[in-house]
């Protein structure tokens, strides 16, 4: 039965997108009347009220890329837990390619997932084919990244996306001892692209931190580019942040000025910073900030050039994820800890967090290596 409801809702949407096709424009009430018509329940809706039991055999797991470990490792480890509970995977990686990543979900809905863990891309590109899998009764999880403008999501796993900005400010105001020293000190920022909801907390957690800082002078900007959006990194390009520090150093750092610290907001962006740093500075190396624990950039950490990194344990991420879908299929309440931030723009999505962890050249073992995530030979 309710394959054929599925089977109804996506003939029904693909119809829908057809319709709208032939119209030449996305307009909205169309679509609305459409689903209206079509009488198709959302299996999505029926979760948040957590009603019954959700039959799960099958989950597609679409990951942005394969060029982050990242990524490969939050796959690989949904792709085991949902499999040792005895659930079908299809799991896909898109390239960071908006329009792969849309037909990859189409295709999961067709080959009959039931429900879609996604990573997205772009996290307002999705629109479309979410509307598909409601239509369709397939049920949606954001994962590590919100997805907005969607009323077919039901839940978010994520890590506390503010506090991993928070500890990287913190990091850098620690270490320069800010409550106690005047400075000024030399401050550039690294983010990531403005197409991703977590540069909202990653962003808005490390200003939380510095920015009464730059305010009481005590840090201070050269290059002048401090908004989240003159400091983006479109697609956490490690290419386009080395770039970007290129072309900081050349106009901002070329009398002799000291750059004191980057707050960079994840693995790859530190490691585009530092290799224009490598090539172009040649002051006092600042403390770098980033995030993931990618193994190059722990081994960059262990040699003394990226001070640290904060450490999102992807196995408690794909575990939360692994709850949120047994309690699904069991009928039971959805394990969620946050039901106050994360607003799609079309409510807020109920959502786990956990927790991050700084990471330096203190404490990595004890956090990577003795957890089991990497063995000592991956960060030789
Ligand atoms: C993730 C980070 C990751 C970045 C680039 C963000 O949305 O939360 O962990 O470094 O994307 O892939």
């Amino acid at each position: 039965m309710k394959i054929g409801k599925r089977l109804i809702g996506f003939l029904l949407a693909g119809a829908m997108v057809l319709t709208m096709n032939g119209c030449g424009n996305g307009g909205g009430t169309q679509t609305e009347e459409l689903k209206e018509d079509s009488k198709v329940e959302s299996q999505a809706e029926e979760n948040k009220g957590s009603a019954g039991a959700v039959e799960i055999k099958k989950v597609g797991i679409a990951m942005p890329t394969k060029d982050l470990q990242r990524w490969s490792q939050d796959g690989a480890n949904l792709k085991e837990k949902l499999e040792g509970n005895g659930i079908e995977t299809e799991l896909q990686f898109a390239n960071n390619d908006i329009g792969t990543q849309v037909s990859q979900l189409e295709n999961m809905i067709t080959n009959g997932c039931d429900l879609l863990v996604v990573a997205s891309i772009d996290g307002s590109a999705l629109t479309n084919v979410l509307d598909t899998a409601k239509a369709s009764g397939v049920t949606v999880i954001a994962y590590d990244r919100l997805i907005m403008n969607s009323d077919a999501v039901s839940y978010y796993a994520t890590f506390d996306n503010t506090k991993v900005g928070k500890l990287q400010g913190q990091y850098i105001a620690d270490t320069l001892d800010l409550e106690n020293q005047d400075g000024p000190f030399n401050l550039e920022i690294v983010t990531g692209p403005t197409d991703d909801n977590n540069v909202v907390f990653f962003y808005g957690g490390a200003m939380e931190v510095l920015q009464p800082y730059i305010d009481a002078g005590k840090l201070v900007v050269p290059s002048g580019q401090v908004s989240r959006q003159e400091c983006a990194t479109p697609e956490w390009s490690n290419q386009k942040a080395q770039e970007r520090m290129e072309n900081i150093l050349s106009s901002f750092y070329n009398d002799g000025k000291n750059l004191d610290a980057v707050l960079c907001s994840n693995d790859s962006t530190a490691h585009g910073s530092a290799s224009a740093l490598a090539e172009n500075y040649t002051g006092t190396w600042p403390i770098i900030t980033g995030q993931d624990c990618e193994i190059t950039n722990v081994k960059s950490i262990i040699a003394g050039k990226q001070a640290m990194s904060v450490f999102k344990d992807t196995r408690a991420l794909a575990d939360a994820v692994v709850n949120m879908i047994t309690a699904l299929s069991e009928g039971k309440e959805v394990p969620v800890n946050d039901t106050n931030t994360y607003d799609n723009g079309a409510g807020i999505i109920p959502s786990f967090l956990v927790e991050p962890v700084a990471a330096t050249k203190d404490n990595y073992k004890e956090l990577l290596v003795d957890s089991g995530y990497y063995t000592e030979e991956d960060l030789k």
